[in-house]
């Protein structure tokens, strides 16, 4: 397959990624987490977080039932730098779903027709009925930081944006809507190992675009953007949930039970689900 950027990534690990993390890179052995601030040294041992899996495939199971049963709707919003687990997490919840009520949306760039619109307009197309939840792989965040860090938007309309997105949610969240807001955060290191191996691996490179590649090199202006976003963005009714992914394993765990844990739910076996990794979770303040 001939890609537009083949070569792109490892030319820009070789030439000009920093130096303190390409050392780190290569050095690293394959479960050593590269984020030094990380609290675990390594990824969680694949028995373990398969055994922790398996007890939370049945309680999502009957999360569902209950969701379809009393028509409850539910909105998960999964955000975070290129890489950070987004896709592979969703995958992980609704591998044993029906697929039926339990939809992503991962919506493409906006069409000339949709910028012509009021902003959310394309988003609320796709919010739940009755009975399902919807997995927003990136969403209306877009607009708080890949718009800014590649200038798709002007600062005004980013302003409107800000204006608009706690009103917008909270009206969501009052009309009976559960929305979750999981903003996942990967290191620089965790973050190039990842979109290196996509480069190599056929069937990861369709994961890679041109932002990904042109988004390497602009790792503060996007920390910039995801700052002030996380701040902005947040209120006691539609807070931000922050889980550190440089462990996908640990993150995916943690999300998950952090979904059960919301609900009162038939047949709920509370010690299946297990504790949330207080250590990897929390609010705005623990993202850097
Ligand atoms: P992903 O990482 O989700 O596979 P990309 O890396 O290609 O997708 O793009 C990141 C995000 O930026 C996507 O949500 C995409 O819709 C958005 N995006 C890309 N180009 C534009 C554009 N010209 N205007 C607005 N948004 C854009
Ligand atoms: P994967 O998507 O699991 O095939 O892995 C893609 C990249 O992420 C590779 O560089 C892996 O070394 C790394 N990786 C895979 N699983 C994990 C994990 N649980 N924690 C941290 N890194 C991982
Ligand atoms: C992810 O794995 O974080 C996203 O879903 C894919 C991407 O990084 O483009």
């Amino acid at each position: 397959m001939d890609l537009p950027f083949d070569g792109a990534i490892s030319a820009y690990f070789e030439n000009d990624a920093p130096e303190a993390i390409r050392n780190a890179i290569r050095r690293a052995d394959k479960d050593e987490i590269l984020t030094a601030s990380y609290p675990h040294g390594e990824r969680l041992a694949r028995k373990v977080y398969e055994h922790e899996f398996e007890k939370l495939q049945i309680e999502l199971v009957k999360l569902q039932s209950w969701v379809r049963s009393r028509g409850k709707r539910i909105v998960m919003v999964f955000e975070g730098r290129d890489a950070a687990g987004k896709g592979g997490t969703i995958e992980r919840f609704r591998q044993n779903l029906n697929p039926r009520g339990a939809r992503v949306v991962a919506l493409p760039k906006p069409s000339e027709t949709e910028r012509q619109e009021w902003y959310f307009q394309r988003y609320i197309e796709h919010l739940p009925t009755g009975g399902e939840m919807v997995f927003f792989d990136r969403s209306w965040y877009n607009r708080g930081v890949v718009e800014k860090v590649f200038g798709f938007c002007t600062d005004e309309e980013r302003e409107h944006f800000f204006q608009q997105v706690i009103p917008f949610e909270k009206m969501l969240v009052d009309d009976g809507i559960h929305l979750f807001k999981f903003w996942l955060n990967v290191g620089r290191g965790e973050q190039l190992r990842r979109i290196l191996a996509r480069e190599s691996d056929p069937l990861k490179q369709w994961k890679l675009s041109k932002i990904d590649v042109e988004g390497l090199g602009r790792w503060e202006a996007y920390s910039s953007a995801i700052r002030e976003t996380l701040e902005r963005s947040n209120s006691p009714q539609t807070p931000w949930t922050v889980i550190r992914s440089d462990d996908k394993r640990r993150a995916r765990l943690a999300a998950i039970r952090i979904v059960l844990h919301a609900f009162d739910y038939d047949r709920k076996d509370v010690k299946a689900i297990g504790a949330i990794d207080q250590q990897i979770c929390g609010g705005p303040g623990i993202w850097d």
